[in-house]
């Protein structure tokens, strides 16, 4: 198995060495723009191999896509970082840019693969990539969810003094404060959540959540990259391994929770195919309407995409 991790900065790395430690990829191709970077941070994370004892051989190119041809997964961390004050969307018009001639490029390298997207704004630079790859859509999807459940997650873990590992939680949406978690759908080792915090502790971890990205933004000056890059790589695993694993991705509804033609933030199977499928909850009354106002922002979003006529 061979997988291309597109950026080679906080993310991108980080990803690459995640999947590194975890073994189960023959090849790791890091890539980016900057002469330099990516050879540098593969061969250091190779280094780590006989310390860490894994045989994943990461390798670093310079914008040479011939160096990743045949790739069965490829993830795109290329793009600008939110800085203070940025919203996700304000990335558009530089990242769009960057995504297309990326994704041009994956694909005529690697017609087969399956493509992951991290860059921002999420759910309209998976949709970007998307109309550029012009493949099922099954094989084009984005990470936001895995990162967004697991600041939740781990939220609670701290706030009920319990082990992250027993905390299971859905979350649905766009990736920005509209993102929509599901207290509903959020056990604690098989215990509905709500049987053991207050409502007003859990509205605030809610609230935490949806500015989740926004508070590392705050202290750190740039956006996170420890937790997006497990996350990305997580799916990785799912596809290589063809685990079936049930994670909330960016993925192209067609329909499901009656919305149509839009990358949406839902509970996917994940396997060797990609998306095997997508799974429909049986929202209520209020959560759907918190889905559809997450929904109509990512359609705004998306038409400032289709606006700029950068992909046809
Ligand atoms: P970074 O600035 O550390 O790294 C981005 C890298 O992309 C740089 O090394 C840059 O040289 C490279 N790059 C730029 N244009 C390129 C091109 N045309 N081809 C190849 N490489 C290119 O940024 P960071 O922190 O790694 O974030 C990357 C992206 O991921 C940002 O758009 C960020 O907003 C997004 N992000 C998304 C998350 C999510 O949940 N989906 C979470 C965290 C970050
Ligand atoms: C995050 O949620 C900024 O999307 C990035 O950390």
């Amino acid at each position: 198995m061979k997988v291309t991790v597109v950026g080679a900065g906080n993310v991108g790395a980080t990803c690459a060495d995640v999947l590194a430690q975890k073994d189960i990829v023959n090849e790791i191709i890091l890539l980016d723009i900057k002469e330099g970077v990516a050879e540098g941070k593969a061969l250091d994370i190779w280094e780590t191999a006989p310390i860490n004892l894994y045989d994943s051989r990461t390798i670093g190119v310079t914008n040479d896509y011939s160096k990743t041809a045949g790739s069965d997964v490829v993830v795109i961390t290329s793009g600008l970082p939110r800085k203070p004050g940025m919203s996700r969307d304000d990335l558009i018009a530089t990242n769009a840019g960057i995504v297309k001639s990326v994704t041009g490029n994956v694909m005529q390298h690697s017609p087969d693969c399956v493509l992951i997207v991290v860059s921002n704004p999420l759910d309209v630079m998976t949709y970007c990539a998307y109309l550029t790859a012009n493949v099922d859509s099954k094989r084009v999807f984005g990470m936001a969810g895995i990162l967004d459940t697991a600041r939740y997650r781990s939220f609670l873990a701290m706030e009920l003094n319990l082990s992250p590992k027993d905390i299971q939680a859905v979350l649905m949406g766009g990736h920005g404060d509209t993102m929509v978690p599901l207290p509903r759908y959020t056990t604690v080792a098989g215990i509905p959540v709500t049987e053991l915090i207050s409502e007003e502790k859990l509205d605030a971890i809610v609230d935490r959540t949806k500015v989740g990205g926004g508070e590392i933004v705050k202290l750190l000056g740039t956006s996170a990259w420890y937790a997006p890059g497990a996350a990305a790589a997580q799916m990785v695993e799912a596809i290589v391994r063809d685990q079936h694993r049930i994670f909330p991705c960016c993925a192209w509804l067609q329909g499901e929770y009656g919305i149509d033609g839009i990358y949406l933030g839902t509970p996917v199977v994940l396997g060797k195919n990609g998306i095997e499928r997508i799974i429909e909850l049986k929202l209520n009354d209020d959560e759907m309407a918190l889905l559809n106002d997450s929904a109509g922002h990512v359609r705004e979003v998306m038409g400032v995409l289709d606006g700029m006529g950068v992909v046809a």
